[in-house]
């Protein structure tokens, strides 16, 4: 049979469903059974979902979660987390009361400039290019007039454009760099609505538009988040603990292997935050990566200084974020984070997700360098394998209580579950 088939779109959900569990499963209706079983009873809310995306067959449940006792900037907060990682919230918890008796964080929006660019292509001469730009500039701020109305109103709006000669680095290449402020939206539908007005007006004979279109590398729209504490406060090894700690972030700050790992848990603090508040984590993820590499090669994103008994740890970070438009106030949970959050503005929101991959980023260190991840992580995941396993919630609660002081391992809880089937247990 042909997996080829053309008007999909076009079918209705139960026709998607029947053609894929008929085309690519041999037990098509446990398939069937088992996409219907997310749909949602209440139909507004199915049909809303449906609409985010085409074709859409079903939901995919993440996990959504919250951990409590953050205080930053001396307000307190529980901060909502999207995430299917079984130790996450659990360490984002822990490190949040951790450093509420600490002083909390403290969190600073440094700058909140966006970037987009008319990337096109023209061969004849700079000067030329440049005298035309000039010429025009003040029309291309015209162009965007009506797009821009609204945002102007809110204080926002686009704050410079200037040509760029590319044409070192690719033959003909030029750019218009245009830089934004958006306020309290992400912003990507104005920023590229803004472009392509820039680009229609600008064009003429000699110039070839190749895209418009935002960067998600955003160097200076940028937040950092810190904690500190004298070294006695870290507990009763204090000095000995910050300084493996420091020397960890050392090592992500000179081998990329390292890095990229560590910038992953911090990734597992922000995307949950993120996602949970209806922004776009791809953005997020890749804005991220590519600040990371700003000095040529990929570095911890994280900072970790010792300087007269005081621990200071500390991150800074690219994070073009929204608390209005987008799926913020359109998907209900994103609507109900924000509100947890008690209602805060893009400026806030990048204080608190930069604070949640801080706190990732200490709790892994923090295992890392004394127990090991493996303890931590285990014991959650303990919940995962005993679902697999099939345990019932009374088997469950028994072998949770004798994994409490034994180290977790899949097979050891395998041979644990079959022990106790036998009743040896
Ligand atoms: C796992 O998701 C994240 C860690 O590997 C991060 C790290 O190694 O720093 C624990």
């Amino acid at each position: 049979m042909t997996k080829i088939i053309s008007g999909f779109s076009k079918f209705t959900k139960q026709e998607k469903i029947n053609w894929i569990a008929s085309t690519f499963f041999t037990h098509g209706d446990e398939a069937i059974s088992i996409l219907q079983k997310y749909w949602n009873d209440d139909q507004g809310l199915q049909q809303l979902h449906d609409e985010f995306i085409e074709n859409t067959v079903s939901n995919f449940y993440v996990p959504y979660g919250v951990a409590p006792n953050f205080i930053i900037n001396g307000k307190t907060y529980a901060i909502p987390m999207a995430v299917e990682e079984s130790s996450v919230v659990a360490a984002a918890s822990l490190v949040a009361k951790f450093w509420s008796s600490r002083g909390g964080f403290n969190a600073t929006v440094i700058s909140t400039t966006k970037i987009g660019q008319v990337h096109f292509m023209y061969e004849g001469d700079f000067t030329e290019l440049n005298a035309y730009f000039q010429d025009v500039r003040s029309e291309l701020f015209r162009a965007t007039e009506t797009i821009t109305k609204n945002m102007r109103k809110r204080g926002g709006g686009i704050l410079n454009m200037e040509l760029r000669n590319k044409s070192d680095k690719l033959d003909n290449y030029y750019q218009i760099h245009v830089t934004f402020e958006t306020k309290d939206s992400m912003g990507a539908n104005f920023i590229n609505s803004c472009l392509e007005a820039i680009a229609h007006r600008f064009k003429k004979e000699g110039i070839e538009i190749v895209m418009s279109i935002l960067s998600n590398y955003i160097p200076e729209c940028l937040v950092r988040a810190e904690v500190s504490c004298t070294l006695d406060e870290l507990g009763d090894n204090g000095a000995e603990f910050a300084r493996k700690f420091q020397q960890a972030v050392q090592i992500a700050n000179v081998e990329p292997h390292r890095a990229v790992t560590h910038n992953k848990g911090i990734m597992n603090g922000i995307d949950a935050v993120v996602l949970a508040t209806g922004n776009d984590f791809r953005a997020i993820e890749a804005g991220a990566h590519a600040f990371a590499a700003k000095n040529g090669q990929y570095q911890s994103l994280t900072h970790c200084e010792i300087h007269n008994n005081v621990f200071k740890f500390w991150i800074e970070i690219p994070l073009a974020l929204g608390t209005v438009g987008g799926l913020t106030a359109l998907h209900p949970l994103a609507k109900l984070s924000l509100e947890l959050l008690q209602k805060p503005s893009a400026k806030e929101l990048m204080q608190i997700v930069a604070v949640a991959g801080l706190a990732q980023n200490f709790a892994a260190l923090r295992a890392l360098v004394t127990t090991g991840i493996q303890e931590g992580h285990m014991k959650m995941h303990l919940q995962n394998i005993l679902n697999q396993l099939g345990a019932s919630e009374n088997e469950k609660q028994q072998l949770i209580m004798y994994f409490n002081k034994r180290p977790v391992s899949h097979s050891g809880v395998v041979e644990a579950f079959e022990k106790m089937k036998s009743q040896k247990i």
